[in-house]
């Protein structure tokens, strides 16, 4: 099929989808999201990857605004890349990426950077900042994990690792643990441990929507003419807590225009997948079903961006939502054509920009993890009102939850 007959049976496809209307679909044991009904959500999870790198669980209200939450400890150490410019250790964004802890049913996955192993926690659902270490956490076999993805419908976690050993291995979950993990499937690219980024490292991990594909996006380096990819793995076996395994041979293809592959999120209802290029803004690739590779049908620059990095879609709002790290604003995009909705300038709150974010019900939340000098912090944004309405309700500080700007990664339950 050419682009151009793609663009139009999936333009044609995606203005038969209205957000809201879709069929509810009840994921992961997730509440239901949609713009009329849904059960608010209970909480958000970050990692503090300190050290001694635990799981902040902080609460939300019935309004949307977060309160103290706890700390968890994974039973395993927090790490930093290396800030290529500066050749310091990398925060914020001290992990390069995408996703470094997910929710599958009541369990929290979360990587441990520097300890090179993967955590398994519970989460108690009637009181869900009450988290617990399911086992021992497993050891992975690559270096400086900064991603991970879960299928609750495979049974299946599996971890990005972006140092010297770089690629993406997985285990079996039950809720008795997690199982040893397989063998890497290598990505081939020359890093070191802890790795110098932000470019050529592993960006995020990320199923498909149907669960039948592991997605996987990496940064290139435009300095040195080395393009990024997006990665396709299928999942093979599986069906309802049977045992499934990922494919050990993936299919990679460059989306014509972009070289940074970042943050992503699948689009509801279609095989198009929201990325953002760090390079440039945003943009929405098509993954062929059947060949499994991916091209470019919408492409949009952000004026004045540094690092558009991360990406929520809000079935709210039916549009996706991306951050900068060094621009303090959430920009509005849409998933037709990736082109600016809105623009919510945040300055004011004294962030010094946006890692990490997550649309839940009528809100967005998104992390800052400061720089050492202005405390981690979420901004708390209202998107009740739909497209175009999005409003700061709380910057909520984290310090007080002993998180500081090596935090990263969000997750809601
Ligand atoms: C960059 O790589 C592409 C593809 O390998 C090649 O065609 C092109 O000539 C290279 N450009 C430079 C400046 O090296
Ligand atoms: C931290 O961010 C604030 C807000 O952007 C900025 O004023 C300050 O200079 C930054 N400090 C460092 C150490 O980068």
């Amino acid at each position: 099929m050419t682009l151009s007959l793609f663009w139009k049976v999936s333009l044609a496809f995606s203005s038969l989808l209205t957000f809201g209307q879709s069929a509810p679909t009840q994921r992961h044991g997730f509440p239901t999201q949609g713009s009329h009904h849904f059960t608010p959500a209970k909480a958000i999870y970050l990692i503090t990857n300190d050290a001694s790198n635990a799981v902040a669980a902080v609460p939300i209200g019935a309004d949307g605004t977060l309160s103290k939450g706890t700390l968890t400890a994974t039973g395993g150490a927090g790490g930093n890349s290396i800030d290529g410019a500066t050749k310091e250790p990398a925060a914020p964004d001290a992990l390069v990426g995408q996703s470094a802890l997910t929710i599958a049913g009541n369990f929290i996955f979360a990587v441990n950077p520097r300890s090179n192993t993967l955590s398994m926690l519970s989460i108690n659902p009637w009181c869900p900042t009450e988290l617990t270490l399911v086992g021992q956490p497993v050891a992975l076999p690559g270096q400086f994990p900064n991603t991970v993805a879960a299928s609750a419908k495979n049974g299946l976690v599996c971890v990005g690792t972006t140092g010297a050993v770089n690629g993406v291995s997985c285990s079996s979950f039950s809720r008795k643990g997690l199982s040893p993990t397989d063998g890497l499937r290598s990505f081939d690219f020359v890093q070191t441990t802890p790795p110098v980024g932000p470019t050529n490292t592993v960006s995020q991990l990320f199923f498909s929507e149907d669960e039948s594909r592991l997605f996987a996006t990496v940064k290139g380096d435009p300095t040195v003419n080395n393009t990024g990819f997006f990665s396709v793995f299928p999942v093979n076996g599986g069906g309802w807590h049977s045992a499934s395994s990922l494919a050990s041979q993936d299919t990679r293809s460059s989306p014509s225009g972009t070289a940074v592959l970042f943050g992503s999120a699948d689009i509801p209802g279609t095989s198009n997948v929201f990325v953002t290029d760090a390079s440039f803004g945003g943009a929405i690739i098509a993954v062929d079903p059947a060949t499994n590779t991916a091209s470019t049908l919408a492409k949009q620059e952000i004026a004045g961006q540094k690092a558009t990095c991360w990406a929520t879609i809000s079935s709210v709002t039916g549009s996706a939502f991306v951050t900068d790290v060094a621009v303090n604003r959430l920009i509005e995009m849409s998933l037709q054509d990736a082109s600016i909705i809105s623009t919510l300038d945040l300055s004011s709150n004294g962030d010094p920009g946006l890692i990490d974010l997550k649309a839940a019900g009528n809100f967005i939340y998104a992390l800052s993890p400061g720089n050492g000098t202005t405390p981690a912090a979420v901004t708390v944004v209202d998107v009740s009102g739909g497209s175009g309405s999005a409003k700061q309700i709380q910057h909520f500080d984290l310090s007080g939850t002993g998180v500081d700007k090596n935090a990263q990664g969000m997750a809601v339950f």
